[in-house]
């Protein structure tokens, strides 16, 4: 992970595609290169103006050191007229002139293209959730791998304030005592480090860390005395620290005496609080690898298998690799089932369309973006190209149901940082509409291409079960998520991990409940 870190700080794109990035990396290219043409004609001016300057000099002192013998020869009273008159004028416009025009409209029109704050704040958060996800630890990423690649006072102080702003308050106190640290190892920047402590001892507080708080408040009043708030905080937190520690003592006492400590956890609360993590932290684990649910007995279980779905005469002569990822819910993989060149046209036919994918605001109806899904998507209709045709059709044979009945195909495209937080592909009960346009039912399966490797990240994982399923490009992975009494199997909550490092696309198809009524064969698996 350490290796890549440099890496990903120098390709972290997020609500923007690959695509997009790699423009902006191109016009900040010609943006130098203007901005070097423009300080070459401010050097040639000033050149220019120097020269000037050096001839009027001789000529003045050479003048003023006799000036009636300078002024009693015609020729100098003219030139003195002709300078005065006309060349400093011409002076005066050539100092005027102003060589930034090019410069400055080149400027401004790409800055039309640059990233909003609202991209710059994306990226700090990608970070962050980054630096959770895979528990990245400050110092390596801000002081990176390689040359070049590092973090500075002001990036660690932005990461912070973000933070803060987010009411995160863990991450405001590592992002600011990294900013810290590098100030103290004599780092030049225009930020303070009062400012930087006032952060600090108040993101400590937040934390219940009074004494810590109250070490970064002295140290910011030594910095600045007069400091109105740390003033305030200062004999604010030495009150509540000597509360705590009467408090503290007052237990001790009583527990000498002999009475019932109180106790922090009930024993049967301790005893399941492995499996009771709260979601979110399943899927984080899960992303990084750890905690997957499978043992030897269920994985000797799994099989490989060539696979031709009862002698399909598209795949009698060639049948297909067909991998078993998961026992419960069963979770099939298919090894090479999408080309190369397919994978290259599909992306293709997507780019120009991917937009931001959106997700349902249960209170307005509407479709919003969120923080727990960061990709960017594109529907493709079978009709506007053979490949999205064959692809479909290569779904339909393999699963044997009728896609004439699902959703166009999607391709996503998560840059680094993107994820989908722990979602149903299914609409629950609750949510009667979830797919009532399409008219087709709910959404009985899921096929999800993998149509790049990731170098870090990426995983598909399913927290409920404890199951890990790596992007492999080519490959494909299929799972029903209804029960065949068309009830939602909530084992298939599933979730995509943020990537690491690299970019992942993926391309789904959800198959939709109608038309499978004579379809969805009994007898695949003992779940079905
Ligand atoms: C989805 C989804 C998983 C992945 O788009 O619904 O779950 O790995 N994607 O991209
Ligand atoms: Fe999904």
């Amino acid at each position: 992970v350490n290796l890549s870190l440099s890496l990903l700080l120098s390709s972290l794109s997020l609500s923007l595609s690959s695509r997009q990035m790699t423009d902006l990396l191109f016009t900040e290219k010609d943006l130098v290169t203007s901005l070097k043409d423009y300080i070459q004609a401010e050097e040639r001016k000033l050149e220019q103006v120097k020269q000037w300057a050096e001839k009027l000099d001789s000529l003045t002192s050479i003048a003023t050191q006799d000036p009636e013998g300078f002024l009693g020869h015609p020729v100098n009273a003219f030139k003195l007229m002709k300078r005065l008159n006309t060349e400093w004028g011409d002076l005066e416009n050539l100092v005027l002139k102003d060589m930034s025009d090019g410069f400055i409209s080149n400027l401004t029109i790409q800055r039309q293209h640059f990233p909003s704050d609202e991209d710059q704040t994306g990226a700090a958060k990608a970070l962050l959730r980054l630096q959770d996800t895979y528990q990245l630890d400050t110092q390596s990423i801000s002081t990176g791998d390689l040359p070049g690649c590092t973090l500075t006072v002001e990036d660690c102080f932005e990461l912070g304030r973000i933070a803060y702003s987010e009411s995160d308050y863990r991450h405001t106190e590592v992002w600011m005592a990294q900013a810290l640290k590098q100030l103290d190892e004599g780092e030049e920047s225009s930020v303070e480090p009062v400012m930087v402590l006032d952060y600090l001892s108040y993101s400590v507080y937040q934390q219940g860390e009074l004494e810590r708080a109250l070490d970064f408040t002295r140290r910011l009043l030594e910095l600045d005395p007069e400091h109105q708030r740390a003033n305030g905080n200062l004999k604010y937190f030495e009150y509540q620290l000597a509360k705590q520690r009467k408090a503290g003592e007052d237990l001790r006492y009583r527990r000498s005496e002999g009475a019932e400590p109180e106790r922090e956890e009930s024993e049967g609360r301790k005893g399941v609080k492995k499996d009771n993590l709260p979601e979110k932290k399943k899927y984080e684990q899960l992303c990084r690898g750890e905690g997957i649910k499978m043992t030897p007995r269920r994985q000797s279980r799994l099989f490989c298998r060539y696979y031709d779905n009862n002698q399909h005469p598209r795949y009698l002569l060639g049948p297909v690799k067909q991998e078993d990822e998961w026992d419960r819910p069963y979770i099939i993989r298919y090894h090479d089932i999408i080309s190369e060149w397919e994978i290259e046209k599909v992306k293709e036919l997507a780019k120009p369309r991917l937009r931001r994918a959106t997700v349902h605001d249960p209170q307005t109806g509407q479709l919003t973006t969120a923080q727990y899904r960061v990709s960017k998507s594109a529907w493709l209709t079978a009709n506007e190209h053979s490949v999205v045709d064959h692809i479909n059709q290569r779904i339909e044979d393999l699963t044997g149901l009728d896609v004439q009945t699902a959703e166009e195909l999607q391709v996503a495209n998560y840059g680094v940082g993107g994820q989908y937080e722990p979602h149903f592909d299914f609409g629950r009960k609750d949510e009667p509409d979830a797919f009532k346009e399409l008219g087709t039912g709910n959404r009985i399966a899921t096929w999800l291409f993998y149509m790049s490797d990731v170098a870090a990240g990426g995983a598909t994982v399913f927290p409920e079960v404890g199951a890990v399923v790596r992007p492999i490009k080519g490959t494909a992975v299929f799972w029903y998520n209804l029960l065949p009494s068309g009830e939602g199997d909530y084992s298939t909550r599933h979730a995509a991990c943020p990537v690491l490092v690299g970019n992942k696309w993926v391309s789904n198809k959800w198959i939709h409940e109608h038309g499978q009524e004579f379809r969805r064969r009994c007898g695949l698996h003992e779940m079905d």
